[in-house]
C-alpha cells in the first residue's frame, strides 16, 4: 500500500513537472484529487485494511494530497508568471519609433474663394444672408420681373421638381426674401453666398456652382456707389493694379444694367488666350434695382434706391488660381486639390 502510493505520488509529480498548460494542469487536479480521482480511489479501497492500519494509510494519503495540491498551486503560479511574460514581451511598445503625422486636411479651393470674397465684402459693412437651394418660382424668376414666358428665362435651363418648385437657379432670389422679411424700405447692404443649379456641364460650366449676391438698398443710391463699390471690392481680391470697367448689358431685375470686367489678370491687359486677346475678363453682372423689383418685395422705389450684383465664385478661383477647366473643382482628384 505504502510503496503503491509512493508510485502515484512520484508518477503524479513527473506529469505536473512536464505539463506546460493551465488546461494539462486543471486535467491533473481532476485525475488525482478529484471526487472520482486516484487518491480517493485509495481512500475507499481502505475499507479491505485492518482497522488499526486505517489511520496510518489515512495519514499517508493526505500527505500526498498535500505535496499534490502544492505541486499544483506552485506550478500554476509558474506558468501564469509565465503567460505574463510572454504577453509583455509580444505587446512592448517601442517608445523610440518616430510618431506618424496625422494627415491634417484644408479648404478646398472653392472654401478659400469664398471665403475671401465674404471677408472682403464684411470688412465694408456687408451682413451676410442665405436663401433656400430649393427654391420655388415666385422667388426665382416672378419677384425678380422674369414673368412666365419671358425670353431670358432660357438662359436658366435648370432642374424643376414640378411646375412650382426648382433648384434655384441663381441666388438673386434672396434679394427679395431679403427685402420681404423686414418692414419696408429698410437699408440693406448684404450679401447671399450659396450654391446654384443650371443644366450645364462643360470646361466652364457645371451643373452645380457658387454664387455671390449683393444688394445694397437706402436713399440715395446710385451708379457711383455700385461702380466705387465693386471697385474696391475687385482690387482687394485680385490686386490694386487691376482696371475695372462697366459695359452697358441687361437684365430684367436691374435697369440699368452693367456686365463688370477687369483688365486681365494673366496678361495685365495685353492680350492673351484667356481674355482671346480682348485685355479684359468678364467677371459679374450688376446693375441699379429695377424700381418693380423695390415695389413687388413692398419698397418704394420714389422714397429708395439700390443696386444689385452677382457674380460666379468658380469663376473667379479660375482666374485667380489659374485654374483652365472647372471641371477639376469637384472631381476631387487629391493631386489637385493638394495643391492649395
Ligand atoms: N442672377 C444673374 C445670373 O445668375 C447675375 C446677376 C446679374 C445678379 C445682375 C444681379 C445683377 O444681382 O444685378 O446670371
Amino acid at each position: 500500500m505504502e510503496k503503491q502510493l509512493a508510485d502515484l505520488q512520484q508518477a503524479a509529480l513527473a506529469a505536473i513537472a512536464e505539463s506546460n498548460a493551465l488546461s494539462g494542469l486543471q486535467d491533473l487536479k481532476v485525475q488525482y484529487l478529484g471526487k472520482k480521482g486516484a487518491l480517493t480511489a485509495f481512500l475507499r479501497g481502505m475499507g479491505g485494511l485492518a482497522p488499526e492500519e486505517r489511520p496510518r494509510i489515512g495519514q499517508l494519503v493526505n500527505d500526498v494530497r498535500q505535496v499534490l495540491e502544492q505541486a499544483i498551486a506552485e506550478k500554476e503560479a509558474g506558468l501564469a508568471k509565465q503567460a505574463l511574460a510572454h504577453k509583455l514581451a509580444s505587446e512592448r511598445i517601442d517608445i523610440t519609433l518616430p510618431g506618424r503625422k496625422p494627415e491634417l486636411g484644408h479648404r478646398h479651393p472653392i472654401t478659400l474663394t469664398m471665403d475671401r470674397i465674404k471677408r472682403t465684402f464684411m470688412r465694408m459693412g456687408f451682413e451676410i444672408a442665405e436663401g433656400p437651394e430649393i427654391e420655388n418660382d415666385y422667388f426665382n424668376f416672378e419677384v425678380l420681373n422674369l414673368p412666365k414666358d419671358h425670353p431670358a428665362r432660357d438662359m436658366q435651363d435648370s432642374f424643376y421638381f414640378s411646375d412650382e418648385f426648382l433648384l434655384r437657379t441663381h441666388t438673386s432670389p434672396v434679394q427679395a426674401r431679403m427685402m420681404q422679411s423686414q418692414p419696408p424700405n429698410t437699408p440693406i447692404r448684404m450679401i447671399a453666398p450659396g450654391k446654384v443649379y443650371r443644366r450645364d456641364y462643360d470646361a466652364t460650366h457645371s451643373p452645380m456652382f457658387h454664387q455671390v449676391e449683393g444688394l445694397v438698398v437706402d436713399k440715395q443710391i446710385s451708379l457711383g456707389d455700385l461702380k466705387g463699390t465693386l471697385e474696391a471690392f475687385l482690387k482687394e481680391i485680385f490686386g490694386s493694379s487691376v482696371r475695372v470697367r462697366l459695359r452697358p448689358s441687361f437684365f430684367p431685375f436691374t435697369e440699368p444694367s452693367a456686365e463688370v470686367d477687369v483688365s486681365c489678370v494673366i496678361c495685365g491687359g495685353v492680350g492673351c488666350r484667356v481674355c482671346k486677346q480682348s485685355g479684359w475678363l468678364e467677371i459679374l453682372g450688376s446693375g441699379m434695382v429695377h424700381p418693380r423689383v423695390l415695389e413687388m418685395s413692398g419698397y418704394d422705389p420714389e422714397l429708395v434706391s439700390g443696386f444689385a450684383f452677382g457674380m460666379g465664385v468658380e469663376r473667379i478661383a479660375m482666374l485667380y488660381y489659374g485654374i483652365d477647366d472647372l471641371r477639376l473643382f469637384f472631381e476631387n482628384d487629391l493631386r489637385f486639390i493638394r495643391q492649395f
